[in-house]
């Protein structure tokens, strides 16, 4: 069957991003991804500053691009097409990649395709394992956190999601309360690992409520006040005490997303998929207490289980340049019209 080339582009948050991507048949091959980040940019500040992160996209992204067409073997001329994150995200950015595609598609006369960033990290395990539409999509991030029911490569239902911030934010608050490194998530974890989950009890938001709707901003702030107090007894916070916290704050997040999951894919047999499957995507997937609670979970319902390997997991432009792949052969096309949309739901 006919095979598709495409160079994707990715400057929707803090990670500039290109790759080349080949999919023939059923079967997807990642020939270069190249991801150039900008933690250090931003370290100072405690969080990304869009400012400075469209400076920096629009500083490199002409040499992403030229180092995954080279990684990948592949001139421009070779392609079938250029796809880009139209949205959504910080929209400084996001224009950078969307004007940098634009060039490349009207230089070299290939189709442009927008890709909704959101909707390429759901079709990611299809990306990776060829997962059959439907299945069920749990996108746990810094910046988002929603089931998915994802029957097509545009066709998306979402079950639930954040009613305020997102796991890997609340991840990322705690490292900050707790005088940890960022990201957080991955110095949470570390942490947590020394830890007792049960000296402290946080609460499980929203669990007393029916449905698939998350909220980590209390937790947030119980984290916040249990701090206070054990500096107060204590005059500082001592290191055990700091792994119990990040141990006790993991094991309430985990809980909450176990247990909504347990609502999420009860929705979805519902519909009784002839091969259930349920995968995560995102940055916070990369965290393996949580992955092993969803795996559990998963087999407690006889659902295939799948989290695609983390340089996946988190943003990375492979990702869209396979979903503007799929729209691609569903028919889809964009022109120099297409726009960068700070907000898209899917
Ligand atoms: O998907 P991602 O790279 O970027 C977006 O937010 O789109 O996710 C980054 C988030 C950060 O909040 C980071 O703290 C969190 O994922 N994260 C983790 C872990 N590794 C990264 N959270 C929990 N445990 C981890 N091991
Ligand atoms: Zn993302």
């Amino acid at each position: 069957s006919h095979t598709l080339t495409f160079l994707g582009l990715e400057s929707s948050c803090d990670d500039t991003a290109a790759a080349v991507v080949r999919v023939e048949g059923d079967r997807a091959e990642i020939l270069s991804s190249v991801v150039a980040g900008q933690t250090e940019l931003h370290a100072a500040f405690g969080g990304v500053v869009p400012e400075i992160a469209a400076r920096a996209h629009a500083e490199k992204l002409d040499l992403c691009v030229e180092e995954a067409l080279a990684a990948s073997g592949m001139t421009l001329t070779q392609l079938d097409g250029v796809a880009v994150t139209a949205g959504p995200g910080l929209i400084g950015g996001v224009i950078s990649g969307v004007m940098c595609a634009k060039g490349i598609a009207a230089g070299a006369g290939l189709p442009l395709i927008g890709v909704n960033h959101l909707a390429g990290h759901a079709l990611t395990p299809r990306l990776t394992d060829g997962l059959a539409f439907p299945y069920l999509m749990l996108l746990v991030s810094g910046g988002h956190c929603q089931f998915l029911l994802v029957r097509g490569p545009e066709d998306f239902s979402r079950l639930g999601g954040t009613i305020d911030d997102a796991p890997g934010e609340a991840f990322d608050k705690t490292a900050k309360l707790l005088g940890l490194p960022q990201p957080g998530g991955p110095a949470v974890e570390a942490e947590a690992k020394k830890g007792d989950p049960k000296a402290f009890r946080f609460p499980r938001p929203l669990l007393d409520r029916p449905g698939c709707d998350f909220s980590f901003s209390g937790l947030k702030t119980a984290i916040l006040r249990a701090r206070d107090e054990v500096v107060a007894e204590h005059g500082g916070l001592p290191r055990q005490i700091r792994s119990d916290l990040c141990a006790g704050f993991q094991a309430a997040v985990s809980d909450v997303l176990a247990e909504k999951s347990r609502r999420a894919l009860a929705i979805y047999l519902a519909e009784e998929p002839a091969t259930p499957a349920f995968a995560v995507a995102g940055g916070v997937a990369a965290n393996s207490a949580i992955r092993a609670a969803l795996e559990t979970v998963s087999a407690e319902v006889g659902a295939r289980f799948l989290a695609p390997p983390l340089r996946l997991c988190t943003d990375n432009a492979a990702m869209i340049a396979f979903a503007g792949i799929e729209r691609y052969r569903l028919g889809a096309r964009d022109d120099l019209a297409l726009s960068a949309r700070p907000r898209w739901p899917l």
